[in-house]
């Protein structure tokens, strides 16, 4: 058995029932200024995490700051490890960035719910922006194997900003590339691109991942056109397993009547766009 299996199999369940492990990173490169791409060993990583599923990860060692993990969302799934995309925002990516092969880091994973996936023979569109949209990689190769037409959009403020398309293109028929400053790809933003490819012919359902003004936006053009829509929420987290409450996002109830508070981490992070209180 191999070291790191061996030590996967001695690492413990948390109290969530979660799998805490201990993994080690086997890659982590600046891919653009301020943006990293980080690989962890991970036996049967493809097995662990259905798309749209996140993780922990321990940035700290435990009795030094930060105490609390960081989530992130796999980009890449292989058998044997998986990759994630990260923008450096403050002090936990900053360490995260330092990083050497060899070195060992606390996971906590697989969390929160996926992507429902469409029925096969049908056309999509995965929309994505800033350090979110690699993460729809998985969804992309999960959706493109079972038969469905795949159109993937990855949208940035500029074009030094545009990362992850590599972890995109593998399940995507077509990779749409955007900009908000038109320095690269479509000028415009994800929202305007998408907004472009509904008028332009069929799209089943919509899937977004990236910052909020961004999924509010996804989620008008949607609703206006009666296309299913799956958001990928992004908040601050600290249990990352529904504990805390920590991570709450306002929801409507099923009758339209009144709202209630869902737990990104645990009724998310995916969340159908049209119980979000935008
Ligand atoms: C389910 C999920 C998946 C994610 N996947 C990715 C990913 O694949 N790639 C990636 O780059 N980032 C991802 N994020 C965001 C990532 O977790 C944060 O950028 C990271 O935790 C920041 O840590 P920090 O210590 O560097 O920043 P901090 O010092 O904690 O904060 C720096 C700045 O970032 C903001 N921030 C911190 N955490 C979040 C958050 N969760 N959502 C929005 N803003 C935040 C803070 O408000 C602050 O302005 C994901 C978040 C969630 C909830
Ligand atoms: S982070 Fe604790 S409930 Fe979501």
């Amino acid at each position: 058995m191999a070291i790191d299996d061996l030590r996967n199999e001695i690492d413990g369940v948390n109290a969530s029932g979660k799998r805490d492990r201990t993994v080690a990173v086997t890659g982590n490169q600046e891919i653009a200024p301020g943006f990293f791409r980080m690989r962890l060993a991970l036996p049967s990583a493809n097995r662990v995490f259905s798309p749209g599923q996140f993780f922990q990860l321990a940035v700290g060692t435990g009795t030094t700051a930060p105490f609390l993990r960081r989530p992130f969302a796999p980009a890449e799934l292989s058998p044997e490890s998986f990759a994630f995309v990260y923008a450096v925002v403050g002090e936990g990516t900053r360490l995260m960035s330092r990083l050497r092969p060899g070195d060992r880091v606390g996971l906590l994973a697989p969390l929160g719910k996926g992507y429902a996936r469409p029925v096969s023979g049908s056309r999509v569109v995965l929309a994505g922006g800033g350090g979110g949209g690699p993460s729809l990689g998985p969804l992309a190769a999960a959706l493109r194997e079972n038969g469905t037409e795949v159109i993937s959009i990855l949208g940035a403020r500029t074009a030094g900003r545009l990362v992850g398309g590599d972890s995109l293109e593998p399940g995507s028929h077509r990779l749409v590339s955007c900009t908000d400053d038109g320095s690269a790809g479509f000028a415009g933003t994800a929202a305007d691109a998408l907004a472009a490819e509904i008028a332009g012919g069929r799209v089943d359902a919509v899937f977004a991942c990236g910052p909020a003004p961004m999924l509010k936006a996804v989620a008008r053009i949607t609703a206006a056109k009666n296309i299913p829509c799956q958001v990928s929420m992004e908040e601050r987290m600290a249990c990352g397993f529904g504990a805390c409450v920590g991570c709450v996002v306002e929801m409507l109830l099923p009758d339209g009547k009144g709202t209630k508070y869902g737990r990104v981490c645990h009724d998310g992070p995916v969340f159908d766009a049209g119980t979000i209180v935008w």
